[in-house]
């Protein structure tokens, strides 16, 4: 694939495959089937607050520096999951400050530092991750809705939170970063926060899984 490549284009295919790895975690497949108990999401929803309050205080953090252009073109028009994260947390009976770290997420909020430190585009490149899975966000929250036989989406909405805006929203954050020049080194640099954020989702979805096996 050559330099000129829309970033974009570039994490799409350089992604794919870790996107199937993704979607064929046990605890995905059963968000994606809808058959992840109430209690089992409202704990996983705890480890994605982490990840997001984060990634929103590093982004926030690169704004106030002289950075990349990058992070202001991307990190703009978006939705601040962690809010709706916090909601859903409190409608499942959840204290949203009392989130425990499983150690997969600790250390991705380590890694996050460290690159928010740097001013690193990495940071981009786990924005995509975590704003790309908004697409199949849609599908799982209509799943779990069906499933427990409700049409309201208390306790969901961090999965669902631009509603008919989805695709809208989607194109438009591909098309502004499309259009950002990076040097191959920094293109490097946003493939390898993609590829990391791929790796931190799965960790923290498979740790959280064992936790449910083991019925704690
Ligand atoms: C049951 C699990 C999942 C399902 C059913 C699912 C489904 C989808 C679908 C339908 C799309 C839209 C494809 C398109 O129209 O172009 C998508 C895109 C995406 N998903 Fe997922 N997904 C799942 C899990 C995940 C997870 C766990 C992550 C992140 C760790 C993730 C990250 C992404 C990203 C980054 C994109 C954007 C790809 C691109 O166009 O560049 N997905 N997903």
């Amino acid at each position: 694939m050559n330099a000129q490549t829309g970033i974009m284009d570039r994490l799409r295919s350089g992604t794919s495959e870790l996107h199937r790895q993704a979607e064929s975690r046990p605890l995905q497949k059963q968000l994606g089937a809808g058959t992840l108990p109430r209690a089992a999401l409202a704990a996983y929803m705890g480890q994605l607050l982490l990840v997001h309050d984060c990634l929103e205080s590093c982004l926030d953090a690169q704004l106030h520096r002289d950075g990349h252009e990058a992070f202001a073109v991307a990190w703009q028009s978006l939705a601040r999951h962690s809010e709706n994260l916090r909601e859903d947390l409190v409608a499942h009976g959840l204290e949203p400050h009392a989130v425990a770290p499983l150690p997969a997420t600790s250390a991705v909020l380590d890694q996050l530092g460290r690159w928010s430190d740097a001013g690193d585009l990495a940071l981009i490149g786990a924005l995509y991750v975590l704003e790309g899975s908004m697409n199949g966000n849609r599908f799982i929250a209509k799943a779990l809705q069906r499933a427990w036989g409700v049409d309201t989406a208390a306790g969901l909405s961090y999965l669902d939170p631009y509603g008919e805006e989805q695709r809208p929203t989607w194109a438009a954050f591909r098309s502004r970063v499309n259009a950002v020049s990076f040097t191959e080194d920094e293109a490097s640099a946003i493939l390898a926060g993609a590829d990391r954020m791929f790796q931190a989702i799965g960790e923290i979805s498979d740790e959280q899984n064992e936790l449910l096996r083991d019925g704690e």
